[in-house]
């Protein structure tokens, strides 16, 4: 069975001081019963690796290069991400492939270089409001997936994490049928490119305007495997009913 899988992204958000919401996070969760994940700005993974060294709790970066190492001014390299302590790397977030107009062909590039690493990739794949209402969501996540995930993926060094655009920090949700599509969906194309056995291992995701509020019926959908939260991820309280609810699913 796989293992349910609670995910934070601070995004651009926290300042070393803010680290004490890891602390406070490892003091409400000192033996989860789902993995946890945190993934920080560049800058603090260090310090955040070493606050949560010995504990159940995973750190992750939110992007890395694609290339070893080399003349890449103000970019950080898959190794250099592992070097400070962090196990995994958020790949291809819709706001890197808008901001940053990085390609699914760059996205997986970038978790090949993860992957070898040793990191867990956790590529983001996610519709538009404008492709979901031209009811072309299907075939945006299957061109996504097949081109954003490499050929060496695992069930232990992937995770995907389905955001559609829109909801994410918007207040904004599919519904519960909407998810489940998607998600059964993404599990199908898993096993027919990896096989039963990989397809089956890989965690999915959810992410997009997950709350306290509205977590625990999204953890009840089928092949949803945990949520990668933004906003809610900030605050030590908040991430901690998200993982309450999270544990209570399983
Ligand atoms: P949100 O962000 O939870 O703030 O909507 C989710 C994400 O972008 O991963």
């Amino acid at each position: 069975m796989r293992r349910k899988l609670a995910a934070g992204n601070w995004k651009m958000n926290g300042l070393r001081r803010d680290l004490t919401e890891i602390d406070a996070l490892l003091a409400l969760h000192p033996a989860p019963q789902v993995d946890l994940l945190l993934c920080l700005p560049s800058v603090l993974l260090l310090e955040g690796a070493a606050r949560a060294e010995g504990h159940a709790l995973t750190i992750g970066a939110q992007d890395c290069h694609h290339r070893p190492a080399g003349a890449h001014t103000g970019d950080i390299s898959a190794s250099m991400v592992a070097d400070t302590g962090a196990s995994a790397v958020i790949l291809g977030h819709s706001e890197r492939r808008d901001e940053h107009e990085e390609s699914s062909e760059i996205v997986r590039k970038k978790a090949r270089r993860a992957m070898e690493a040793g990191l867990t990739a956790v590529i983001c794949l996610g519709e538009s409001l404008d492709e979901r209402e031209a009811l072309n969501t299907l075939d945006i996540i299957d061109g996504q997936l097949s081109a954003s995930v490499p050929d060496n993926a695992t069930g232990l060094n992937l995770v995907i994490a389905y955001e559609p655009i829109w909801a994410i920090g918007t207040g904004l949700t599919p519904t519960l049928e909407q998810i489940g599509e998607v998600h059964d969906f993404i599990r199908t194309r898993l096993e027919r490119r990896f096989g039963p056995g990989v397809g089956q291992a890989v965690r999915i995701l959810y992410g997009g305007s997950v709350k306290p509020e509205n977590c625990a019926e999204i953890f009840q959908v089928s092949n949803v495997d945990g949520a990668l939260v933004g906003g809610a991820s900030l605050k030590a309280d908040d991430f901690s009913l998200i993982i309450n609810a999270l544990e209570a699913s399983v």
